[in-house]
């Protein structure tokens, strides 16, 4: 069987380069699932679906026509790469997250990521739904702090604005929404090792993730 490596964790908690790492490292394919959900937020956002019309929340993520390329994200051909990562879609893409029909949506697609010679997946329910056979399964946390400073780092280095304390409010309620919400909600999956980051470089955890997976 092909075997998948499992990385979910709060935001922000530097699962999206950590993965890519361990991915690019083992020669595995890569599953961004929060790209899949902030694309269906764009999706709906540029449709004009209103946030309380779960019907055409749930369309938008059934019918998602989006491509990964090369490090490049495309919805209906166009490239937004950089359109998915401004924090209005953040915000959208984690308000949609909490509704089941959405997320029943999105099933499929990610299992389709899985391919020889292997998949890793960084998200929230990686571990706990969509692989729960997963030879291993990683639950990557950080403070508060060290998550508002990478945060802010990487919309500055991107070009977007950004301030330290709208983002540490926004990721409060972001945690509190993927915890608290009744589908899926975000914890660490039975069986996951658990890694704080907080003090920690990004090749630091790359290196302790491919350690465990050698063991
Ligand atoms: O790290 P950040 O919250 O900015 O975003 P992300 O990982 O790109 O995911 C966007 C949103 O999708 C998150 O706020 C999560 O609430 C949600 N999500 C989820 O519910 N399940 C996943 N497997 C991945 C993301």
């Amino acid at each position: 069987t092909i075997p998948v490596i499992a990385i979910d964790g709060p935001t922000a908690s530097g699962k999206g380069t950590v993965a890519q790492k361990v991915a690019q490292h083992l020669g595995f394919h890569y599953l961004d699932s929060g790209a899949l959900y902030r694309l269906t937020a764009l999706s709906a956002i540029r449709r004009s679906v209103a946030m309380t019309d779960e019907h055409g929340l749930a369309k938008s993520a059934e019918h998602l026509h989006c491509h990964f390329d090369g490090g490049h994200i495309f919805l209906a051909n166009e490239d937004v790469t950089q359109a998915i990562r401004a924090e209005e879609v953040g915000n959208t893409a984690s308000k949609i997250a909490v509704l089941a029909t959405v997320r029943h949506a999105l099933y499929g697609l990610q299992l389709s990521f899985r391919k020889a010679p292997g998949l890793v997946a960084d998200g929230r329910d990686m571990g706990t739904v969509i692989f729960p056979h997963a030879p291993l399964k990683v639950f990557l946390t950080a403070s508060v702090e060290a998550r508002a400073q990478r945060r802010y780092k990487q919309l500055i280095d991107k070009g977007f604005p950004a301030n330290m304390e709208d983002l540490s409010k926004d990721l409060r309620e972001r945690d509190a929404r993927d915890m608290n919400r009744a589908s899926a909600p975000l914890k660490p999956a039975e069986g996951a090792y658990l890694l704080d980051t907080s003090d920690m470089t990004a090749d630091e955890a790359v290196k302790q993730v491919l350690g465990w997976y050698a063991a």
